[in-house]
């Protein structure tokens, strides 16, 4: 995978990615980075590259010019036009079926904006996807192209070592990772889940599952709705609503850095009255399909 980033600040995303998992993929040659300063093709010889918006308002606005010879100047070296993404908050919000989309491409060119944006008619002749990381604005467009280009690398071959790969799961079924626990036993008062010491493959595994639906069901109930669910799953589901919440007012149990307990949000208790809603009409849409 070869990554071409359009900046005004290519030192951000240059320091950003040569770090950790994403730095070593690119000093092995998995991916290569190249970053290109779209002030170097100002049309004046001060390093300009923006002016005021027509009709008015606030805030300056990237000129088409110098972005489309920095564009065209990058395609003639490299020999192709690959995809172009333009991250704005106003594009198609970025997902994990995106990532595995993205990573299927050789080559992927981003464009960072900044200020109040870019002059639409360079939007219109170079760009082929609007992508928005989330519902949030943010200063420009390096971030946003950092998340791309991490999750997207995860997905290319030989950037995580096999040890890495099964790590963060999540969403790549459909559901939330169920928690994690590691050494000591017991961490200022509070106890890693029993199962996970039994040594018994098959309960770790129902339990992992049971959470991972129970954490989904709580923080992302919408995507419960799109997992596939078998028999067990909807009998782990349907004993929720059976069980009384044991927080106040139906407010979960204490996870955060109490004092006793066993650790996480995840030990099957209290669903609040909503959640039992939710939970309700889940299920007896999953029973119906
Ligand atoms: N530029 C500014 N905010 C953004 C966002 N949320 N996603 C993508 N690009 C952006």
């Amino acid at each position: 995978m070869n990554y071409y980033v359009l900046t005004l600040f290519p030192e951000m995303i240059e320091n950003g990615m040569h770090t950790s998992i994403i730095g070593r993929a690119i000093a092995g040659g998995c991916l290569s980075l190249e970053t290109v300063n779209i002030r170097d093709y100002s049309l004046t010889g001060n390093g300009r590259i923006d002016d005021y918006p027509y009709g008015g308002g606030a805030g300056m606005v990237m000129q088409a010019e110098p972005i489309c010879r920095a564009y065209e100047d990058l395609v003639q070296r490299i020999g192709k036009r690959p995809r172009v993404v333009y991250l704005t908050p106003q594009g198609r919000v970025f997902s994990q079926q995106m990532a595995e989309e993205f990573a299927r491409e050789q080559d992927l060119i981003f464009l960072c904006g900044h200020y109040e944006g870019i002059d639409e008619r360079v939007l219109e002749e170079i760009v082929t996807d609007h992508v928005s990381i989330g519902d949030y604005v943010l200063t420009g467009g390096e971030l946003p192209a950092m998340v791309m280009m991490d999750a997207i690398a995860r997905m290319v071959p030989g950037v995580l070592s096999n040890r890495e790969s099964g790590q963060y799961e999540s969403f790549q079924d459909g559901l939330l990772e169920y928690p994690q626990y590691s050494r000591p036993e017991e961490w200022r008062g509070k106890q890693v889940p029993p199962v996970l010491l039994s040594g018994h493959h098959g309960n770790v595994e129902r339990w992992r599952r049971d959470q991972s639906l129970l954490r989904t069901l709580k923080n992302r109930p919408e995507l419960l709705a799109g997992a596939e669910l078998d028999k067990k799953d909807r009998s782990f589901l349907r004993s929720l609503l059976d069980e009384t919440p044991t927080g106040q007012d139906g407010q979960e149990p204490d996870a955060g850095c109490g004092t006793s307990g066993t650790a996480g949000m995840g030990d099957g208790k209290g669903l609040t009255p909503e959640e039992k809603k939710i939970l309700t009409k889940l299920l007896a849409f999953s029973e119906k399909a």
